[in-house]
């Protein structure tokens, strides 16, 4: 007789409804699901009764930093705070120190990763020096390349999209996803000199407007029909430039993060440099045809930008040196249930926002629903418990949020990677994280 390792129920989200049933695991995988009188003996039983099981959910943006900026965020404690923000894989970014801009130090950060990581995690990196470590990189097993149009790191020059091309042209032949912040360099860097002079949060969002993003997306959005080559658009910040993305699809596709889709440029009178990211918070009215696009299914992807910084990083005498970026590990689910709560997405749309899309855009096997065969990596939330955000209470490093206060119905009442129960909705338990290696979409 079969005793499998251990049986989860609960109310599973399963083949697109919401079924009372048991997902027996074995072995790291789901061995069966069905109801628990059919299922075979387990050596553990975890019981959820009323609380809904997710295929575990999958951030496609999170900067997880360690290295030389281990004082922002570490792999611990970055991927603690995805578990218990109710993720059980994190898809790496590649602005770190040293930069991941080459197959030698790709090679370094996946290796310093091993034994350290809670959940599974995937890495990207920077365009490297050569058309020709394109490959070499895509080989040593990135999800994607990610490109920063906004500012340069590392090798290319944001405003050369020539070079840009010949770089889509590898990686649409190799059949690698690349990432984008589509924000144009020049538009950008022109308008920080006009308004460089203006030392409070307004200089910096006149330096980012909703028109470096149109061009950026434009850009990109042309080179990549000309490349065949796959292209993401990170953190969309406007229903308007959804909209144009979505007129390509099969080639692009974009993500929205919380922080676009539940705040508005007027907090950062109270917040100033806590509200500080790029893209910047945007008006009502992106806010407003944001969700329209959510809501009509042509966002793809819900996506964190966690983007950890020290407290004192986010202070500052003029608002141009404070650093870009928010946590959003331990805040995105929790608004994302509200938000289900609310009855503006369905707890399907999370599903399919937050682990479908993503397995299925970075080419992420066994991931993504909950299916005999599929890794038994599993979000367990209580959709009926409100409670108030607080950031003190972060895994993550940076203990601060824009969202500190905000009063949220849904919460995270257990996180398994590979079968082991790694968050039970009070503390993290054990590591149970494996690296993921891309695979090619074609060749
Ligand atoms: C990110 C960071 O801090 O690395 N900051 C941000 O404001 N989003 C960079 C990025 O994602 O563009
Ligand atoms: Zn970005
Ligand atoms: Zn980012």
């Amino acid at each position: 007789m079969v005793i499998v390792d251990c049986i989860v129920s609960g109310r599973i989200y399963w083949r697109g409804e919401l079924v009372d049933a048991a997902i027996a695991i074995d072995d790291g995988k789901i061995f069966d699901v069905g109801l628990e009188v059919n299922l075979p003996k387990a050596d553990r039983y975890y019981r959820f009764q009323d609380k809904i099981i997710l295929p575990g959910l999958i951030d496609v943006h999170v900067h997880l930093r360690d290295q030389e900026l281990s004082y922002k965020e570490t792999f611990e404690s970055g991927t603690m705070a995805a578990a218990a923000g109710g993720f059980t894989t994190v898809l790496d970014m590649p602005n770190n120190s040293p930069l991941t801009d080459s197959p030698s130090r790709f090679i370094d950060r996946v290796n310093l990763a091993k034994g350290r990581i809670y959940v599974n995690v995937g890495f990207y990196s920077l365009l490297p020096k050569c058309l020709s470590e394109v490959e070499t990189i895509a080989n040593l097993g990135a999800i994607g390349f990610k490109v920063y149009l906004n500012r340069r790191y590392g090798f290319l020059d944001p405003s050369d999209y020539d070079s840009l091309k010949q770089y889509l042209n590898v990686c649409g032949g190799i059949g690698i996803p690349v990432v984008f912040h589509a924000e144009d360099h020049s538009t950008i860097s022109k308008l920080e000199d006009e308004f460089r002079g203006l030392s409070d949060f307004r200089g910096f969002m006149w330096a980012h407007p909703i028109e470096a993003e149109f061009k950026a997306v434009n850009g990109v959005l042309n080179i990549a029909s000309a490349s065949n080559c796959r292209v993401h658009i990170a953190h969309v910040t406007s229903g308007l430039i959804v909209d144009l993305i979505s007129k390509f699809r099969g080639l692009a596709t974009c993500e929205v993060t919380p922080h676009h889709l539940f705040l508005t440029s007027d907090v950062l009178h109270k917040l100033g440099g806590i509200a500080k990211m790029e893209p910047p918070l945007r008006g009502i009215f992106d806010v407003i045809s944001l969700w329209n696009t959510v809501r009509n299914g042509l966002v793809d992807v819900i996506a964190d930008d966690h983007a950890p910084h020290s407290i004192e990083e986010k202070f500052g005498e003029s608002f141009w040196d404070i650093k870009s970026g928010i946590p959003g590990l331990e805040t995105t689910l929790p608004l994302m249930l509200t938000a289900v709560n609310y009855g503006l997405i369905g707890i399907g749309d999370i599903v399919k926002l937050m682990s479908f899309n993503p397995s299925r855009i970075f080419n992420i096997r066994g991931k993504g629903s909950i299916e005999p065969g599929l890794d038994a990596d599993l979000t367990i939330v209580d959709l009926d418990r409100e409670w108030v955000i607080d950031s003190s209470k972060f895994y993550s490093k940076a203990k601060f949020s824009p969202f500190d206060g905000f009063k949220v119905k849904g919460i995270v009442k257990a996180t398994f990677v590979n079968g082991l129960m790694v968050y039970d909705g009070d503390e993290i338990i054990c590591k149970g994280g494996e690296i993921l290696f891309g695979r090619r979409i074609r060749g």
